[in-house]
């Protein structure tokens, strides 16, 4: 599903970007100390922390060794940033290692995310906020919405792979899950954005690099069945013309939390 970082960055990672310095103005982080990005991907979140707190430190953990891998060579601040493979739910950090920890559009793909969240407050300074961020995957992020809503009315097969389905993309749930770890103070609110794409090609082409569900979800779909979906999709965009550009709304929930002293 994830794994080729070119390819995500296609895809996601651009957007990534545009949530990134939003993430990082909501979360409240230091001027100073270390910060914790979970889930760094290709590194747009670690680089945007970096560039507006000029004097933290900042080390991103994913997974992926090939998206660490690829935030590593891209670092433009390797004084300030660094990459490594790890999983969220069993961190190789002390207690207390971090100021504050903050994670885009990653915690709900990780399998156990109470078990995640507990490792977390863990390595976390007494007093540190932790902070994330998810797309909204029911409605707000139209670029998804409109694509699984085209996939489900194509082919039923798609409905249990639709994105909607994920956990804690809907209002209420982060704060929920923030709040059942502990947290204390805890605020969520969505952050809402726009998707310009340059024309209908800039919109559906990254869906065939098989990236995310969506990517995957395509991937495994009967070629017959391809121009159908794009089709579809075309019509549920009301298009003038395939040149004209795509403008979509689109939302992340957000959430933030203290760790108790
Ligand atoms: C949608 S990507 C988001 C990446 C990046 N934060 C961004 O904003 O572009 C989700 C990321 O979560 C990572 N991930 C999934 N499970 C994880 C785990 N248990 N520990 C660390 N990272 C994980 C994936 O490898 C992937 O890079």
């Amino acid at each position: 599903m994830f794994g080729n970082a070119e390819a995500y960055e296609h895809y996601m990672g651009r957007w990534s970007r545009v949530v990134a310095p939003r993430l990082v103005h909501f979360a409240g982080l230091p001027d100073r100390g270390r910060i914790l990005d979970v889930g760094c991907g290709t590194g747009s979140l670690a680089f945007a922390i970096a560039e507006r707190k000029r004097h933290a430190h900042v080390v991103g953990i994913d997974s992926s060794k090939e998206y660490v891998a690829y935030a590593s060579s891209r670092n433009p601040f390797p004084d300030q940033v660094a990459f490594a493979v790890g999983d969220a739910q069993q961190l190789e950090f002390a207690d207390a290692t971090f100021d504050a920890i903050v994670s885009s559009l990653a915690i709900n793909f990780i399998p156990d995310t109470k078990k995640a969240l507990l490792e977390l407050r863990r390595v976390t300074k007494p007093g540190g906020n932790l902070s994330a961020a998810v797309w909204d995957y029911g409605a707000g992020m139209q670029m998804l919405r409109i694509f699984w809503d085209a996939a489900v009315r194509i082919d039923p097969e798609a409905g249990p792979l639709d994105e909607n389905r994920m956990p804690l993309c809907r209002e209420g749930e982060l704060s929920t899950l923030w709040r059942q770890a502990g947290l204390e103070d805890v605020h969520e609110q969505p952050i809402d954005m726009t998707m310009t794409f340059a024309s209908f090609a800039d919109y559906w082409d990254p869906f065939l690099l098989g990236q995310g569900p969506a990517g995957a979800y395509v991937r495994r779909l009967e070629p017959d069945k391809l121009p159908i979906l794009r089709e579809e999709i075309k019509h549920r965009l009301s298009l003038s013309s395939e040149d004209a550009p795509v403008v979509l709304p689109a939302r992340v929930w957000s959430v933030r939390g203290v760790v108790p002293g």
